[in-house]
């Protein structure tokens, strides 16, 4: 801080310990920022900033200077809707480019996982059975579009990597993006999702969970793709119908699914998804951000904000994203 003290924040975070997480990420800029549990905190008066993920609906009502709320992550749904957020307060994210790569080797893999149907040599492989695909059945990479739905850090480090395999790339933005990509042709403005899912032989979302695109993937959205199209799910649980990607499975429009968040998480054990052999499961791993790069972009985002300026990294809380 200007004065030489310490900046104060919370942790809060109804599911996570976020010192245990975060504290020796946080512990190079001790000098800083100093973060501590609520029950810790004597004095919630001098609270500035939040280091936040699905706080409590009441969590931010003990602090009224809090000025900052930064999330552990991309993300910042659940910190946007939390009723308590001060209406003043600037919401912050991480941008992260190395989660970019690690989000997008992890969405290329499950693109060959569906266009080569890796499932069938799998089940055959435990069997020890030569089951060879008929290779006229399988259409080359330039002739499988693959649709991404969002097109912000995301979306664009798995268009590079989507691209570079040979496969053309549709991408749905809100706004037309101002810098273009070789392979990739975009759709933007209302309906956007929807006219890249009816051109996408795979679909990969990684949209931001807003009021527009919460439940967008549901049956007639499903029902708009083409027959036997692939989902790559990556964005945010409640994008999705689960209910209605089971129809759209079993009526064949969807052949095969790798799902990587969920409504509820950790997904249940008796979930319908973990046995049926059309769906990859995996536990919203699709690409961790950096502690350590989390750690200084929320030092950076804390010293902004005492200073009356406006971090980077700050998202628009209209916008929701
Ligand atoms: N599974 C995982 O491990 C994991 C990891 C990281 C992130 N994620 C998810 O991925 C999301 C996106 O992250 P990001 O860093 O890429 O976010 P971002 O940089 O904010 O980009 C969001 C993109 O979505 C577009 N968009 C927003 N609403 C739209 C709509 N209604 N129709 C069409 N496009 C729309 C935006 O359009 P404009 O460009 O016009 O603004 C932008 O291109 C996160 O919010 C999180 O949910 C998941």
């Amino acid at each position: 801080m200007a004065d030489g003290r310490v900046i104060e924040g919370v942790y809060l975070s109804e599911v996570y310990d976020l010192h245990e997480l975060y504290g020796h990420a946080l512990a190079p800029h001790a000098g800083m920022i100093r973060l501590r549990h609520p029950h810790e905190i004597d004095n919630p008066e001098e609270i500035r900033f939040a280091l936040s993920w699905r706080p409590a609906a009441d969590a931010f009502d003990p602090y009224p200077n809090l000025r900052l709320a930064h999330s552990i992550a991309a993300g910042v749904d659940s910190i946007i809707n939390c009723p308590s957020l001060p209406k003043d307060a600037l919401v912050a994210r991480v941008r992260d480019p190395d989660q970019g790569d690690m989000l997008a080797g992890f969405a290329a893999w499950h693109v060959i996982w569906h266009h080569r149907n890796m499932r069938h040599h799998i089940v055959h492989e435990t069997k020890h059975e030569w089951a060879r695909l008929i290779p006229s059945t399988m259409k080359p990479p330039r002739e499988t579009p693959v649709g991404i739905l969002g097109f912000g850090l995301m979306g664009r480090a798995i268009a590079r990597a989507v691209t570079a395999l040979g496969f053309p790339v549709v991408a749905a933005a809100r706004t037309t993006p101002r810098e273009t990509m070789p392979g990739v042709r975009f759709e933007s403005a209302e309906g956007a999702a929807l006219r890249v899912a009816e051109q996408a032989a795979i679909l990969i979302n990684v949209l931001p969970l807003t009021g527009e695109t919460r439940g967008l993937l549901d049956l007639d959205f499903f029902n708009r793709m083409p027959e036997g199209a692939a989902l790559i799910q990556l964005g945010r649980g409640e994008h999705l119908v689960e209910a209605d990607l089971l129809r759209a499975l079993d009526s064949g429009r969807i052949a095969s699914a790798s799902l990587d968040v969920f409504d509820v998480e950790p997904l249940p054990k008796e979930h319908p998804f973990w046995a049926d052999e059309r769906i990859l499961v995996t536990p919203h791993q699709a690409g961790d951000c950096s502690p350590h790069r989390m750690a200084e972009q929320l030092a950076r985002a804390a010293q902004a904000v005492v200073a009356g300026d406006t971090p980077k990294t700050v998202v628009d809380r209209s916008n929701g994203y």
